[in-house]
């Protein structure tokens, strides 16, 4: 089954300057946690336990992170503060984190290539920190997507509906319903301009994927922005064999965004910090 998460975090946030020049984007903190700890976090609640984090030059907090640091700990050893520490310290213990790097920034396809002497010949699951989903209500998204693939055992990409007029900031998909949102993808377009986009059904930053897309990534000509797509490699998939679309429960903020950074912080804030959560 799926036992491993691709987190591809070597992009360089430009949209984050000048906060992401010495730091990643994804050590970003909404509230008092970096949106790296929220994803992984839900990995694992999905049940996953194997951390794969494709890093490139100026990424090394990300490592630190997911390490013990033995001085801060033995200076708030036996303090109220300790207990800040307790859900990294648990993350620590209970999963396995490897890291590669992305020599060249040539796009999300390109970093999920670079993860593959991580990953290997199985299914995985991708997600991209910096897109924060939340599920107050039930599982996480990635929990939902995994229960999906035991049914199906196809590739799976999560899609939110996002107003016409920002279909060029995202992949964008058409297909066929095959259930309570469900679709059977058949056309796949990349940041298309609202009057050439397929649908309003947007590819947001979770991914479960089969290990044959790592050949057809590998076979994929740079598309849109001389970048190395997933969703051209996605979409040879798709006429192949079969992927599938899920419009999942739950909210997503796009924190790689000022404005979906400020609501995710004050969503925080309100829903999972004041109540100690
Ligand atoms: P984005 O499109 O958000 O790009 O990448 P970015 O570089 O992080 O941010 P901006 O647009 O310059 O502000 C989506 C995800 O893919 C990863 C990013 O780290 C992010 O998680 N990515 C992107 C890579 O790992 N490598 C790449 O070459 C490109």
């Amino acid at each position: 089954m799926i036992r491993k998460c691709l987190f591809p975090a070597a992009g360089y946030g430009t949209r984050f300057l000048p906060a992401t020049k010495a730091m990643p984007k994804e050590m970003l903190p909404i509230v008092n946690k970096p949106l790296i700890q929220y994803a992984v976090e839900e990995a694992r609640d999905a049940g996953l336990q194997n951390m794969a984090i494709v890093t490139g030059r100026g990424k090394r907090a990300l490592e630190d992170h997911f390490d013990i640091s033995y001085e801060l700990e033995h200076q708030i050893r036996g303090t109220e503060k300790e207990k800040f520490l307790a859900s990294t310290r648990e993350l620590i213990e209970t999963c396995t984190f490897a890291y590669t790097r992305q020599v060249e920034m040539k796009g999300l396809g390109h970093a999920i290539l670079s993860g593959r002497p991580l990953i290997g010949d199985e299914p995985f699951a991708v997600v991209l920190a910096d897109d924060l989903c939340l599920n107050l209500h039930g599982d996480g998204v990635l929990a939902q997507m995994i229960k999906l693939y035991k049914k199906f055992r196809c590739s799976i990409v999560a899609i939110q509906e996002v107003p016409r007029d920002q279909t060029h900031k995202y992949g964008v998909i058409a297909g066929d319903l095959i259930s309570e949102g469900i679709y059977r993808v058949n056309t796949m377009v990349e940041k298309p301009a609202p009057e050439d986009a397929p649908s309003n059904m947007a590819i947001i930053g979770r991914y479960i994927l089969t290990p044959d897309i790592f050949d057809l990534i590998a076979d994929t000509q740079p598309g849109k922005g001389g970048e190395i797509q997933i969703t051209d490699a996605l979409m040879k998939q798709a006429k192949n064999g079969c992927v599938l679309a899920y419009k999942f429960d739950g909210l997503r903020f796009d924190c790689g965004s000022a404005e979906g950074y400020i609501d995710a912080t004050n969503f925080c804030y309100e829903q999972l910090y004041l109540k100690g959560l």
